[in-house]
């Protein structure tokens, strides 16, 4: 049986007619395949029941629905859904059409890694999801990208491109990134220590492939990515974790460690660490460099937010430091730009990247080698950089707009610091309340917490999660937060 309950919406202030309302949703769950042709709809009776409705909207939205084509009513047996829908294609696509019903045994057996699990929720129409901090798709400069896609893809002389290319990414784009980063960043590498990536997952994935094997160790914060652990994990290593505070990963604690037991790599997210935020130190910095090199391990430098900054101007990473190539250095445009432009890199001493990228070949031949040349025009033309500072500019007000909106709602609830950087908020739950019951109760105001669970892979019980501010306007952000009050109020 379909949950009806819980899989509608309905705002009451946002001017849009409830029935309305309905009938996106219900058409929403119609395209999705989560109810298939054929389904016999809920009655309008026990529907207006659950939701707490006049019958007449229901009957409205039916109505509506039939009107477009995607239910019929038969009298006296009762609403279905269509058997041929208004739009073929989601009929004919058995991947959404038939979701309920997908096979799912298998006549063979295959591995399975629990560590591999990583389920997103998704939100249902009308509800705010809130993510760990991602760009504002809105603000992305789309247009821009395609129009130089179109005009690169139609040019003879970019003909070469479009057949295989090199594992290790466009040359091109190689070459722009190698300038970009040594003048950004403070690095100094030319293009045989960079390898072009699907985004710093592919990074992180490639250094743990290279670097761990069963039983090996690696170094994490607690709280950590908790992408970055699973992706460990996977790999069969140990993971040991060490505290973070106000100045980031805590080295002495790190220095412990390393007395007692060889580790093969720390993973670190230095310039804002995820979740938490927090900068890492230039004193812990040039220890964590002084101990690489001496115990001989790897630095897993994750820099997925170089970019957005607000109090100050960006840290220069590790790796401009990194004398004793210690480092691997990974980022992305994903978070600056939008994460559908998956080109990120992984730096690292030559011999290193020569290995990730005959690993990376196995899985992926290469990457997008034109949407890889669209990227070098548009950071060559300095069309990245202008996009950065204007999107910079909308996220700093989101992270203070939503900075006060926390602080004068949400303060006997929750606690927090403002971020100097980044797009997410990390934010604690006071000792009294539960994220598990906040969580059913935002729902019902129309908020997705999300996988909340999953910032306390340790078990510890912080009662921490990331908020992201960025993805949304200042109108959403208020609603957002009208709709948490309300859940805590009725705590
Ligand atoms: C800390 C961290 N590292 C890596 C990633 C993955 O980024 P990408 O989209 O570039 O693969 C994310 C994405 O949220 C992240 O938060």
């Amino acid at each position: 049986m379909f949950p009806y309950k819980t899989s509608f919406f309905l705002d009451r202030k946002s001017g849009s007619a409830l029935y309305l309302q309905l009938s996106h949703q219900f058409i929403h769950y119609i395209k999705k395949g989560h109810l298939p042709s054929t389904t016999k709809l809920i009655g309008t009776r026990s529907l207006a029941e659950l939701l707490n409705v006049h019958r007449k909207t229901i009957v409205a939205c039916y109505e509506e629905l039939e009107l477009q084509g995607w239910v019929e009513t038969i009298p006296k047996k009762g609403t279905y859904v269509k058997a041929t829908l208004p739009i073929s294609s989601f009929q004919s696509n058995p991947s959404s059409a038939n979701k309920t019903k997908a096979i799912d045994t298998v006549g063979f057996q295959f591995y399975r890694d629990s560590h591999r699990n990583y389920e997103t929720s998704e939100a249902s129409p009308g509800m705010i999801s809130i993510d760990d901090g991602i760009s504002d798709t809105r603000l992305a400069p789309t247009v821009d990208v395609a129009r130089i896609y179109r005009k690169l893809a139609g040019k003879r002389s970019t003909q070469e491109e479009m057949s295989y290319g090199s594992t290790y990414g466009n040359l091109r784009l190689r070459e722009v990134l190698v300038a970009y980063l040594n003048e950004t960043r403070g690095l100094s590498i030319t293009i045989d220590n960079l390898l072009i990536t699907r985004g710093s997952q592919m990074g992180i994935w490639l250094s743990s492939q290279l670097l761990l094997k069963e039983g090996d160790c690696i170094v994490v914060g607690e709280t950590n990515y908790p992408s970055a652990d699973l992706t460990f994990l996977q790999s069969g290593a140990t993971l040991l974790r060490v505290p973070v505070d106000e100045d980031g990963l805590c080295t002495e604690r790190l220095q412990t460690i390393l007395e007692k037991q060889v580790i093969k790599a720390v993973y670190v997210t230095s310039h804002h660490h995820h979740p938490s935020t927090v900068t890492l130190s230039a004193e812990r910095r040039l220890r964590l460099l002084n101990m690489a090199s001496h115990y001989k391990f790897a630095v897993i430098e994750d820099d997925y937010d170089y970019d957005f900054n607000y109090n100050h101007a960006p840290i220069l990473p590790l790796a401009s430091h990194d004398k004793g190539q210690s480092v691997i250095y990974i980022g992305s445009v994903c978070k600056a730009v939008a994460p559908v432009f998956r080109v990120g890199y992984l730096i690292a001493s030559k011999s290193f990247v020569d290995e990730a990228a005959r690993i990376r070949r196995f899985v992926d031949r290469q990457g997008d080698a034109l949407l890889e040349l669209t990227f070098s025009e548009f950071i060559r033309t300095g069309d990245m950089d202008r996009h950065i500072r204007k999107v910079m500019r909308h996220y700093e007000r989101r992270r203070d707009l939503f900075c006060s909106l926390l602080q004068d709602a949400l303060s006997p609830y929750l606690e927090f610091d403002i971020p100097k950087g980044g797009m997410a908020v990390w934010v604690r739950l006071k000792k009294e309340y539960s994220w598990e019951r906040v969580a059913k109760l935002a729902v019902e105001e129309g908020v997705l917490l999300g996988n909340w669970e999953r910032y306390d892979m340790a078990k510890t019980q912080h009662n921490g999660i990331r908020m992201g501010f960025a993805r949304h306007n200042e109108e959403e952000l208020k609603v957002l937060v009208s709709r948490l009050e309300k859940a805590f109020l009725r705590y």
